[in-house]
C-alpha cells in the first residue's frame, strides 16, 4: 500500500497508466522521436511502448512498479516510472520522466520531481537513482540542476542500436533542490 499519489502538477492531471491509455501513449511517444533518437538511436515502436507497461527489474513485482500518465486537454503530455526500494531497499528507481517537447522548459518537469519526490519519501523511499545516457546532455543537465549527484557510471552498455555510458545519479528526498 502506498498514500494517494499527486492528482495534479499545475495544469496536468495525473493518472496511473493504465491498458486504457495504450493508444494515448503511442502518441505521446511519437511525439517525443526526438528522445528515442538521441537515447536509442531509433524512433519509438511497439518495445518501448511495450515496455512502459510491463518492464520489470530482476526480483521486483507489479507492486513495486508506478507508472503514471500526464493529460492536458485529453492527450497523454508525459509519463513517469518508479520502482520501489530498486536497486535496494528505501531507494527508489526513477526509470523515465519523459515530456511532450511542446511543455518543456516551462517549470512542470521540476515540479513534478517534486511533486513525486515527496509523495517517494511519504512512503518510505530516503532517496531517488536514476540512470541518464551520455548521449541526453540536456537529461543530464536537468537532474544535475535538480541537486541529483553522480555516483556510479556503466560504460558501454548496450542502448538501442548503439553502445552508450550510463551516468548512475542520486538524490535524497529530504534534499531541497
Ligand atoms: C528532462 C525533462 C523531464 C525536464 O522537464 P522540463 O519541464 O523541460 O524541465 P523544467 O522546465 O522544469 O526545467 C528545465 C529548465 O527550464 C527552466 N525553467 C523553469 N521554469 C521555467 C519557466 N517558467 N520558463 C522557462 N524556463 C523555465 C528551468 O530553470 C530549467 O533550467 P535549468 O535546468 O537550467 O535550471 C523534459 O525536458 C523532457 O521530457 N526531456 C526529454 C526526456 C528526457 O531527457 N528525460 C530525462 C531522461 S533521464
Amino acid at each position: 500500500m502506498t498514500t494517494a499519489p499527486p492528482e495534479r502538477v499545475a495544469e496536468l492531471e495525473i493518472e496511473t497508466l493504465d491498458a486504457k491509455h495504450a493508444d494515448a501513449l503511442v502518441e505521446h511517444f511519437e511525439r517525443c522521436t526526438d528522445y528515442f533518437e538521441t537515447v536509442l538511436g531509433h524512433p519509438p515502436g511497439p518495445a518501448e511502448r511495450q515496455s512502459t507497461f510491463i518492464a520489470l527489474p530482476e526480483g521486483k513485482t507489479y507492486d513495486d512498479k508506478f507508472t503514471f500518465v500526464f493529460i492536458f486537454e485529453s492527450k497523454v503530455v508525459g509519463d513517469l516510472d518508479l520502482i520501489r526500494d530498486y536497486p535496494e531497499s528505501g531507494e527508489w528507481w526513477l526509470g523515465v520522466l519523459l515530456l511532450d517537447p511542446s511543455i518543456r522548459s516551462m517549470g512542470l518537469g521540476s515540479d513534478i520531481l517534486e511533486a513525486f519526490s515527496n509523495w517517494v519519501a511519504e512512503n518510505g523511499g530516503r532517496a531517488i537513482r536514476l540512470a541518464v545516457a551520455s548521449k541526453n546532455p540536456e537529461g543530464l543537465r536537468f537532474w544535475q540542476h535538480r541537486g541529483f549527484v553522480e555516483i556510479e557510471r556503466k560504460e558501454n552498455v548496450p542502448l538501442g542500436v548503439w553502445r552508450d555510458d550510463l551516468i548512475i545519479m542520486r538524490r535524497p528526498t529530504d534534499e531541497e533542490p
